[in-house]
């Protein structure tokens, strides 16, 4: 299948708008709030890949589950296709490190779990997850139990639970952070190549910069906490990528821009 990734995304329409959101956790005890995210504002365009990367603690997953609607914000706004974000819905989708896969489930029907609930038929259902069985190479293994598969499939069947219910946005927060090294540099480049098909509009979250680098149009760098946005960097790396690019001098070049701006935010802020 073709790349559906034009040369540059900016010409797009804006899917994800977050516009100064702040974020706090509330300490009972003291009865202090605790600010995490601070003002932030990002736009994500049609069919983008950007990835946010910070420091550990910074706020990254907390901004995630806001435009997840796990977590609420206290100030700003996030719209999707212009409107209001005020809960979960089935217009995003979150896969998160930890494969959260029903145990009694086998893939399949794990696959169809969210199409289920939002009403689908199971034969519907069906057909549906076999195109993203298929697209994520998992053929052979939709009646295995998810106790039966290795940390990367399970996780590949996340990716594919997830894509299956057919998401306006894919929320990723730190999806191979649990898996061997090895794993997980296969797993980005499943992921790249999934992504240049299905053309998604995705806001993943890594620590990882070389991860960040290969995949996206676009990695924003937080601060330490209360995390805000310290860097919008785009990613002229023409698709489709190969892993390869990561030996290339522009791939090099981008990361150290990157770890610059971490480095030097850390070393004023005391952040490591
Ligand atoms: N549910 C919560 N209740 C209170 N504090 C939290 C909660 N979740 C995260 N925090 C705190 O918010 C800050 C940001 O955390 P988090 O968003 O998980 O960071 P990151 O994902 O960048 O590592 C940390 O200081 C963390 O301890
Ligand atoms: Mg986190």
């Amino acid at each position: 299948m073709e790349s559906v990734k034009s040369a540059d995304t900016l010409e797009r329409p804006v899917k994800l708008a977050i516009k100064d959101i702040v974020v706090g956790y509330l300490d009972k005890q003291s009865g202090h709030t605790m600010v995490a995210v601070d003002k932030v504002t990002l736009d994500i365009r049609e069919g983008e890949f950007v990835t946010i990367v910070g420091l550990s603690g910074c706020g990254k997953s907390t901004f995630l589950n806001a435009i997840a609607g796990l977590v609420k914000h206290q100030h700003g706004e996030i719209r999707v296709n212009d409107r209001i974000v005020t809960g979960p819905g089935m217009d995003r989708a979150v896969v998160f490190q930890k494969a959260s896969l029903l145990p009694w489930r086998k893939v399949g029907r794990n696959i169809t779990y969210g199409l289920e609930l939002s009403g689908m038929k199971q034969a519907a259902a069906r057909e549906k997850a076999s195109y993203y069985v298929n697209l994520i190479r998992l053929n052979g293994f939709e009646d295995h139990y998810p106790h039966q598969l290795s940390g990367g499939m399970q996780q590949r069947v996340n990716l594919a639970r997830a894509l299956a219910c057919d998401p306006e946005v894919l929320l990723l927060d730190e999806p191979f952070a649990a898996l061997d090294a090895i794993t997980r540099e296969l797993m980005q480049n499943e992921l790249l190549q999934l992504c240049e098909k299905v053309g998604k509009t995705v806001l993943m979250v890594t620590h990882q910069i070389d991860e960040a680098v290969l995949l996206s149009d676009r990695v924003v760098i937080f601060s330490s906490r209360p995390a805000y946005v310290l860097a919008d960097i785009r990613i002229p790396i023409p698709r489709p990528r190969k892993s390869h690019i990561k030996d290339s001098e522009e791939f090099r070049r981008l990361m150290n821009e990157i770890w610059r701006v971490i480095e030097g935010n850390a070393n004023i802020g005391g952040g490591i």
